[in-house]
């Protein structure tokens, strides 16, 4: 979601603060998506048309009695974004066939019960370079330390701060152009959660906010442009990009994931040559 694209979404602008029936629908949601991309694992292969993997998930969370919350969504006819290599976020699924050597994010987001869980994960396809598979590292690293810097007291900068240190440490750049950003019964809500920043600066965090850390991490340099199908947005160098996502919310002592994965697959095991 970018900046301007929430700014015209129906919302208050005040960050909501959850109870104990926020938290156990989020976490039945979370854990749908999770399943959802688990399943996906074994298909994510050389040679997959991107729309399969779409109709497998499609038929996935309907089968649970869950929505896609992707599909109708401004006009989005699809339930997975599908984002290979150069494509930094909302990759169509398609005609696309995935390729040995292709890197992937995949994109979830489901709604059960009025609930909003979305997250998102890398996949390698087949074999992949060393320096693709160093980019996949360093972005799941980045969420980790995006992660340990939720607290109460806390502010949305402190998690932006973080994820840009270690990310520019590993000379790598952090998409500016979208963002995280609050969910619950409604999809992209406040606050908005960059990944890059100044700590002690934005949102102060308090104990059942709910919100997503998504961060695009590029292997070049970070400027992106949006493709006219007025959805796909790639890195203008043409560099690799990564991303994962967590659902996640503020404890009294910390952050509670919503989205992890119950079989031990968040970070799906990728092959590099
Ligand atoms: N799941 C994406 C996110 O992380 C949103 C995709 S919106 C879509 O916020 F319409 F492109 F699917
Ligand atoms: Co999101
Ligand atoms: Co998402």
């Amino acid at each position: 979601m970018s900046e301007t694209e929430l700014d015209l979404e129906h919302r208050t602008g005040q960050i909501k603060v959850h109870g104990p029936e926020g938290f156990e629908g989020m976490r039945r949601a979370g854990r749908l998506a999770a399943e959802c991309l688990d399943m996906l694992i074994p298909h994510v292969v050389p040679g997959v048309l991107t729309d399969r993997l779409d109709t497998l998930a499609r038929e996935f969370i309907l089968d649970h009695g869950a929505l896609p919350a992707c599909l109708g969504y401004r006009g989005y006819t699809k339930t997975l974004c599908i984002s290979p290599n150069h494509i930094v976020c909302h990759g169509i699924p398609g005609e696309r066939v995935l390729r040995e050597g292709d890197i992937t994010n995949i994109d979830v987001t489901v709604v059960v019960d009025g609930w909003h869980g979305d997250t998102s994960r890398m996949f390698g396809v087949g074999e992949v370079a060393p320096r693709a598979k160093r980019l996949i590292d360093v972005t799941y690293e980045a969420m980790e330390r995006g992660l340990a810097a939720v607290k109460p007291g806390a502010r949305t900068g402190d998690i932006g701060h973080a994820i840009q240190t270690y990310v520019e440490s590993m000379r790598c750049s952090v998409v500016r152009d979208f963002c995280g950003h609050g969910l619950g019964k409604v999809f992209h809500d406040a606050p908005n959660i960059l990944h890059f920043g100044h700590r002690g600066e934005g949102d102060l965090l308090k104990p059942g906010m709910f919100f997503t850390i998504e961060p695009m991490v590029n292997l070049g340099k970070h400027p992106v442009k949006l493709l006219s199908d007025g959805w796909t947005a790639v890195t203008r160098d043409k560099s690799l990009s990564s991303q994962c996502e967590h659902s996640v919310a503020v404890t009294e002592d910390g952050v509670e994931v919503f989205t992890g994965s119950p079989v031990g697959l968040f970070k799906p095991p990728v092959a590099s040559a």
